[in-house]
């Protein structure tokens, strides 16, 4: 079994939004999952309640391990909690500021696997793009700003149970992190 923190200390960085479509991506490759709603304002378990999802969220860690391929949690943006998680995707955004969080964050989750995820990229503008590519290159997994996204969580979905505009896209990216989190 696969335990998967979807943290950062920064707030509205995509953490809800990558977890659960993170989980959808694992569950339609055939996997087994489960996802943990660790943050008290509790936005995963509000998207659970709308019944669509076809995995399930619950508000604790479970004492007795569950019999599923991945436990995914998704984490309040703060440093009182920290992960305790083997990987931890570390969700950012493609700026400057977002950078110097992160690697003030690093500090303390050292022992982990980190994969940073840089979320949410404009590439209409110039500079986001850049500076997405420059992290890419550095190893960050991208995911673009789409508003399937925004859409689909608003109707308690994941973009893996749209068929609209964008959400081929939107999946090829969540397999893509998916991989990368299979991969040793
Ligand atoms: N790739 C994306 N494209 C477009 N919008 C996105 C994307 N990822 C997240 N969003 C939007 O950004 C906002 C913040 O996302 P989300 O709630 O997932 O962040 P969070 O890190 O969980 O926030 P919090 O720290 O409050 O828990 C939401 O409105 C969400 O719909
Ligand atoms: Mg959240």
């Amino acid at each position: 079994m696969r335990r998967i923190a979807f943290w950062s200390p920064k707030g509205g960085v995509g953490k809800t939004t990558l977890a659960l479509n993170f989980a959808a991506a694992a569950y339609y490759a055939g996997y087994k999952v489960l996802v943990c709603d660790l943050d008290p304002q509790q936005s995963a378990s509000d998207v659970f309640s709308e019944n669509q999802l076809p995995f399930s969220v619950v508000p604790n860690l479970p004492v007795v391990p569950p019999n599923v391929d991945f436990i995914i949690s998704d984490y309040a943006p703060s440093v009182k909690n920290l992960p305790t998680e083997e990987t931890i995707i570390l969700p950012m955004r493609a700026s400057i500021l977002d950078l110097k969080a992160v690697s003030k964050a690093q500090r303390h989750v050292r022992d982990k696997r980190i994969i940073k995820c840089v979320n949410a990229v404009d590439t209409r503008r110039h500079e986001e793009r850049i500076m997405a590519m420059k992290l890419y290159a550095d190893g960050c997994q991208l995911i673009k700003d789409r508003s399937i996204y925004v859409k689909s969580l608003a109707s308690g979905k994941t973009v893996f149970q749209q068929t609209s505009y964008g959400a081929r896209e939107a999946k090829n990216e969540l397999n893509r992190l998916l991989e990368r989190v299979l991969k040793p």
